[in-house]
């Protein structure tokens, strides 16, 4: 068996461990608060960065990584977590797929999985250890630089989410091509999502490992399946993604919360609930209360404001902002965006919603 491994003592001491507690279930001083893309293009220094450096240039460097987590962190006081910069589209890279990220169009697969004979064109299993190392040491690094200041978040793709991309090549509007799998090849799909559930399950523990200190599982694509197609393949690898991961540290003596956000999962909330993540991710479509009402007391939710409500005067931002924090009220509750921050918000903005949070 492994043996024990001591992360946190190569670290400096975490001074602000909000996000922690509220995953936890502990009581917190103040509601913890971050945004996914918190690092991003709304920031100028961001655009100012990408004028020199690529996307996956930025990914695969340790300091310029290091460096694009600590921006928003160094501008906004109030922000409780830092997530490492990265994508979750270096699986399929990790996998042997090409992946670009196009200014403008996002990113774009330009060799996709057409049919399951292209199952065997994949690299697995994966190393991720070696072929995913730069993220492991970024995760490092920047919990270094971080010097205690707040903690850092780690995460994944889920599996459903990733084959989407590997099979439509790119963003979608309907995810027909990677549908069309789960109808017409449901044996093979499973298959590639077996596959890429266990290189999940290796990449969150080794960033566990490197340094982060909660680990996030985005299936952002969950809107495009139904509670049928979500209960036969997607559930089971989100469920099976914590099972092991959790089970893997425990062995390690690491504990580290683990966060699922299924984007637009309505449908599966009470099942989410089960699946034994310490958090919940919200979108934006959810009533709060209802929401807890439906997975209970004991799981923390995280959200859910609605990443255009920042296009709203700063005096609106900070009353629709209050009201969502009395409305999931401070206990078990980590407040968030409902998805990614936008590219056109005003960062001015963005520190309204942040200081309102913290003044609930
Ligand atoms: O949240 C953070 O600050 C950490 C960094 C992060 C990025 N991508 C950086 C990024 C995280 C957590 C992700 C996850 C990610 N990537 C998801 C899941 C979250 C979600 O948004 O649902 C998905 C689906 C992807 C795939 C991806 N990467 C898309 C669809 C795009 C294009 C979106 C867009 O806004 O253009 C990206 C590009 C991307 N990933 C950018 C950033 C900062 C923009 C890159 C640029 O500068 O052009």
């Amino acid at each position: 068996a492994d043996s024990a491994m001591d992360v946190d003592s190569k670290f400096p001491p975490l001074l602000n461990d909000r996000l922690l507690r509220a995953a936890r279930g502990e009581p917190v001083d103040k509601v913890p608060v971050w945004v996914m893309r918190q690092a991003g293009r709304y920031l100028p220094e961001f655009r100012e960065f990408k004028t020199k450096h690529e996307f996956f240039e930025i990914c695969q460097t340790p300091e310029l990584a290091c460096e694009i987590t600590l921006q928003p962190i160094r501008r906004y006081p109030d922000l409780d977590a830092s997530i490492i910069f990265s994508d979750i589209l270096v699986i399929p890279q990790a996998m042997g797929m090409t992946v670009e990220m196009r200014p403008g169009v996002g990113p774009v697969l330009p060799q996709p999985l057409v049919t399951p004979q292209d199952l065997e064109r994949l690299s697995f299993p994966v190393d991720v250890s070696t072929s995913l190392k730069y993220v492991m040491d970024a995760i490092t690094l920047t919990r270094t630089k971080l010097e205690g200041r707040v903690p850092l978040i780690g995460f994944s793709g889920a599996p459903w989410t990733l084959m989407g991309y590997m099979i439509e090549g790119g963003g979608t509007k309907t995810m027909s091509k990677a549908k069309k799998w789960l109808y017409q090849h449901p044996a093979e799909s499973k298959k590639l999502l077996s596959m890429l559930t266990s290189t999940v399950v290796d990449y969150l523990v080794e960033q566990a490992k490197a340094g982060a200190q909660l680990l996030q599982v985005f299936e952002s694509s969950a809107e495009y399946l139904g509670p049928h197609l979500f209960n036969e393949f997607a559930l089971p690898c989100i469920r099976d993604i914590r099972l092991k991961v959790k089970t893997a540290l425990e062995e390690l003596n690491i504990s580290v919360p683990m966060t699922v956000f299924a984007k637009g999962a309505h449908y599966a909330l009470e099942d989410l609930a089960s699946t034994g993540y310490d958090v919940i991710g919200l979108d934006w479509t959810m009533d709060p209360v209802e929401a807890r009402k439906r997975v209970g007391p004991n799981v923390t939710l995280q959200g859910n404001f609605d990443p255009c409500a920042l296009y709203a005067s700063p005096e609106k931002i900070r009353d629709s902002a209050e009201e969502m924090v009395k409305n999931f009220s401070k206990t078990r509750y980590i407040a968030n965006l409902g998805h990614g921050i936008y590219p056109d918000a005003d960062p001015a903005h963005l520190e309204t919603f942040l200081k309102a949070v913290h003044s609930v």
